[in-house]
């Protein structure tokens, strides 16, 4: 019987558009879900990937057969250039094991279950302290032990880099460290080049970890592709084994297609070969294998130069509308003379603010002001507008003055 089957909680950053859903106010803001909206408060599909999608219909050569377990195999060779770099030596040297993935997520977790079944160091992953909650269901699930290391400063609302260097030169070797690729998740503080360098060092020559990158936003941070690859690159370059799990989600705007890629850079094209043939053994029986469409969309873009030259510009335009919603909240807390230094949502990098405004008061907003956010006091940027940067910024007023 299931009657013992007890009310689960919802998602804590789905569940906010559950909440969202169920309010009638026409007033009500859904700065929950990191997922972009134009300035009229609408999802954007891209117009490359409409483009994409007509050269898809009108192609009576494509069918609905199944694909391999792995993908669309120039999916993955294209995801792979594309997060490595098109001159990248360990592509060169078939070192670089690309399977297609369920976006994000899913690739996380078939990169956690194969490390669970045949990684040689500790089955152990280091994620930052405090990082994206599916994390911290991801690994455990795919028997992964999870522990956190530090990351964010609440006093400088910075990073705590000293911290964050201890804690991993006190992990044990052969540990797994998850890494935000760009533009962390909730806090929206990455590392400068100069602390990647300090963090890399520690990973690669103090100790023996393994990194595992999480790619979520790439191109979406900074508006450039090659930017936001800026830290895996120095990480694969400098010849160590390296996961990295990608989504384009954000930056192709395909969050339902649920479309993303696991790579593994291993030391040499054999293991590469082995390493594959068990990640097939994962994969088919968790979900057979990977759905054909928001796969082939991201192919055709990534191979068609004009398709994707359009698409850097589509990408850009996103990043600057985030950008330009950072400065108008900046601004009209300081035209509101709202108590509190609020430089952090200038310097804070990618989709989100992480605002340090306390569970209390985001439900104070939620309650009188019909704004929508994850607890921990994290807002979507990309879910602002020129229209409710006004009624945001009265909320947050009143949840610090009150
Ligand atoms: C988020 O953090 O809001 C996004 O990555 C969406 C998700 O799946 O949680």
């Amino acid at each position: 019987s299931f009657a013992h089957v007890q009310q689960a909680p919802e998602d804590p950053i789905l569940g906010i558009t559950v909440a969202y859903n169920k309010d009638p106010s026409p007033a009500k803001v859904n700065l929950g879900v990191g997922a972009y909206r134009t300035e009229e408060g609408k999802p954007l599909v891209l117009n490359v990937v409409r483009k994409a999608e007509q050269q898809i219909v009108a192609d009576k050569s494509r069918n609905k057969e199944y694909l391999g377990i792995t993908g669309i195999p120039s999916f993955n060779k294209l995801s792979a250039q594309l997060i490595l770099g098109s001159d990248s030596p360990a592509i060169a040297e078939k070192r670089v094991v690309t399977v297609q993935g369920l976006s994000g997520t899913g690739s996380l977790r078939v990169g956690g279950e194969f490390l669970a079944r045949h990684y040689g160091g500790q089955k152990i992953i280091y994620v930052p302290s405090p990082t994206w909650g599916n994390h911290l269901k991801i690994f455990p699930l795919s028997g992964v032990e999870t522990r956190t290391y530090r990351y964010f400063d609440p006093k400088t609302k910075g990073l705590d880099y000293e911290g964050m260097i201890e804690d991993l030169r006190n992990a044990p070797n052969g540990a797994v460290v998850l890494l935000h690729a760009c533009a962390h998740n909730p806090t929206g503080v990455d590392p400068s080049q100069e602390q990647w360098e300090g963090i890399r060092r520690v990973i690669r020559e103090e100790k023996q970890l393994l990194p595992f990158f999480d790619s979520a936003y790439q191109g979406f941070a900074s508006g450039s592709l090659d930017t936001d690859a800026w830290a895996v690159r120095q990480f694969v370059n400098d010849g160590g084994e390296a996961f990295i799990a990608q989504s384009y989600a954000k930056n192709m705007g395909l969050y339902g297609e649920r479309v993303g890629a696991l790579s593994v850079i291993v030391k040499g094209a054999e293991v590469a070969t082995r390493v594959e043939s068990q990640l097939k053994l994962v994969i088919r029986p968790m979900y057979s294998n990977p759905p054909t469409h928001g796969a082939a969309i991201v192919s055709v873009i990534l191979s068609d130069k004009d398709l994707f030259e359009e698409w850097k510009v589509e990408l850009k335009d996103m990043a600057d509308r985030i950008i330009s919603m950072r400065h108008q909240l900046f601004d009209a807390l300081k035209e509101r003379k709202t108590p509190g230094n609020w430089e952090h949502i200038l310097n804070q990098i990618g989709m989100f603010t992480f605002t340090g405004l306390n569970k209390q008061q985001v439900e104070y907003m939620t309650r009188e002001h019909h704004i929508y956010m994850t607890l921990d006091g994290r807002i979507s940027m990309a879910g602002l507008s020129s229209r409710t940067v006004p009624q945001l910024a009265d909320a947050i007023h009143s949840a610090v003055v009150n």
